[in-house]
């Protein structure tokens, strides 16, 4: 239904929208995001059968992708989240990343994925990964992105589950925001003109 709020910097037109006043539009709706997360977490639940995997979400973009991948693992799993920032208001990385809020778990033993968003540099993740293995001793570590922009990381990076390998394109909805607004979006849009 469209919608148009004078309080709200995002209106809906059926499949674009207008956020910050830029027009975007679907780029993968919401079936299909769920589709695969469904299947992401099928195939953690068969490779982790019997190890109760703890994931980590990277707030605050990775919270939903978070939540719904959980419920999409059918067997023992538990969350913990820690908080970086590297965007800043910009549409582009700063490569600069900052660790906001720990990890409060203990990771010690434990098989650890670290479940983003986006992998765009990489720069977050390998810091992550860093910092994870040099205050725990885990029993794996494995990384879990719903997209990833091959063409911008700059670092090599093991990616375990990926859900879609994306161009090199700006993405909002779905946790994603553009200047901290539309990470309610249930679809992932970009910019029309892309
Ligand atoms: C985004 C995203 C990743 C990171 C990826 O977070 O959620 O954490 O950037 O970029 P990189 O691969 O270039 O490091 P952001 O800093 O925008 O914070 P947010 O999660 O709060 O939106």
């Amino acid at each position: 239904m469209p919608h148009a709020d004078a309080q709200s910097n995002v209106s809906t037109n059926g499949r674009t929208i207008r956020c910050r006043g830029e027009r975007f539009r679907v780029y993968l709706d919401r079936d299909t995001i769920q589709r695969r997360v469904d299947e992401l977490g099928a195939q953690i639940s068969r490779e982790y059968e019997g190890q109760c995997p703890i994931l980590i979400g990277v707030l605050n973009g990775a919270f939903m992708f978070t939540a719904d991948l959980m419920r999409a693992i059918d067997i023992d799993c538990e969350v913990d989240f820690l908080k970086l920032s590297s965007y800043g208001a910009e549409k582009v990385s700063s490569g600069r990343v900052h660790q906001l809020k720990k990890i409060d778990a203990d990771l010690d033993d434990r098989h650890v994925i670290v479940v983003e968003d986006i992998i765009d540099t990489g720069l977050s993740m390998e810091f992550i990964l860093d910092r994870i293995q040099k205050e725990y001793r885990p029993a794996s570590v494995r990384v879990a992105t719903l997209l990833h922009k091959h063409e911008a990381t700059q670092v090599e990076l093991p990616m375990d589950y990926v859900g879609f390998r994306i161009d090199n394109l700006f993405v909002i909805g779905y946790g994603l925001d553009y200047g901290q607004i539309a990470r309610n979006l249930a679809d992932i849009y970009i910019l029309d003109e892309e």
